[in-house]
């Protein structure tokens, strides 16, 4: 069954257009890795989803779980099973990192628990009570992740969790997403500019070329056609 399901989309912003006639699946249990270039569109592909800043939807349908949410209510869309990890890291700086979880697990009407959320990110139950302000950019990714987790979401979006942070820091945000995946059987819909990352945890890529689709491959192939990154990627 695809879980997430994009026909046809066009959509930008006022009246410029950003992308043209997208059509994608993310299948259950897939996860999925949207590339491209700066600027091809792949945050607006991403917030088209989740309802996030919403693009302005010229035509196209977006289907999650096989119900329209194309018009849907941005507040709405976390009860739809849509968990949204931003590329700016969503985090209330104040609060501690069990508050800002408290937070999440209070907006949703089929939570996760507090601890059932920190049993993915050892470090930051070690870290409980530190305000998120304090938080490394690694430790704010996984407390974004933990956030849009605490939903219960049948997908996740995580729009570059790999950006700015140290390798080594990236190989934890992989584990993250890995484990999410086999043991929460949980769908994920990434967006990312770390290709290296991305073939690392996908089972498939789409590329986003100047806000179309051009290409679909599995990470093997990828692999194996080096000019492909060249073409589209600039890495
Ligand atoms: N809120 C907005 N208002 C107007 N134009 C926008 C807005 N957000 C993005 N754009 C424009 O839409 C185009 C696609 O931007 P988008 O952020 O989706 O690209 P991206 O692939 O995510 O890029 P990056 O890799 O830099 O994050 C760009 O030309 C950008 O300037
Ligand atoms: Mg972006």
């Amino acid at each position: 069954m695809n879980i997430v399901e994009i026909e046809n989309l066009n959509a930008g912003y006022g009246t410029g257009q950003v992308l043209f006639d997208v059509s994608l699946e993310i299948e259950e249990g897939e996860v999925v890795s949207l590339l491209g270039r700066n600027g091809a569109g792949k945050s607006t592909m991403m917030r088209c989803v989740a309802g996030a800043k919403p693009p302005h939807i010229q035509s196209g349908t977006v289907r999650v779980n096989g119900e329209d949410i194309t018009d849907l209510a941005t507040h709405k869309r976390t009860s739809k099973g849509i968990g949204y990890v931003p590329e700016e890291r969503r985090v209330w700086p104040g609060l501690t990192i069990s508050e800002n979880i408290r937070m999440a697990i209070n907006n949703t009407s089929d939570p996760m628990s507090l601890d059932e959320v920190l049993s993915y990110f050892p470090r930051l139950q070690e870290l409980e009570d530190k305000a998120a302000r304090n938080l490394s950019g690694g430790e704010q990714q996984m407390l974004a992740i933990g956030r849009a987790l605490a939903s219960n979401p049948d997908v996740m979006l995580m729009d570059e969790p790999s950006e700015g942070l140290a390798p080594y820091i990236v190989r934890d945000v992989e584990q993250v997403i890995r484990q999410l995946n086999e043991e929460e059987g949980l769908t994920i819909f990434l967006v990312e500019q770390n290709v290296v990352m991305a073939m690392d945890v996908s089972d498939r890529h789409y590329f986003l070329d100047q806000g179309e689709i051009v290409d679909e491959m599995t990470p093997g192939k990828l692999q194996e056609n080096p000019e492909i990154r060249q073409r589209y990627l600039s890495v």
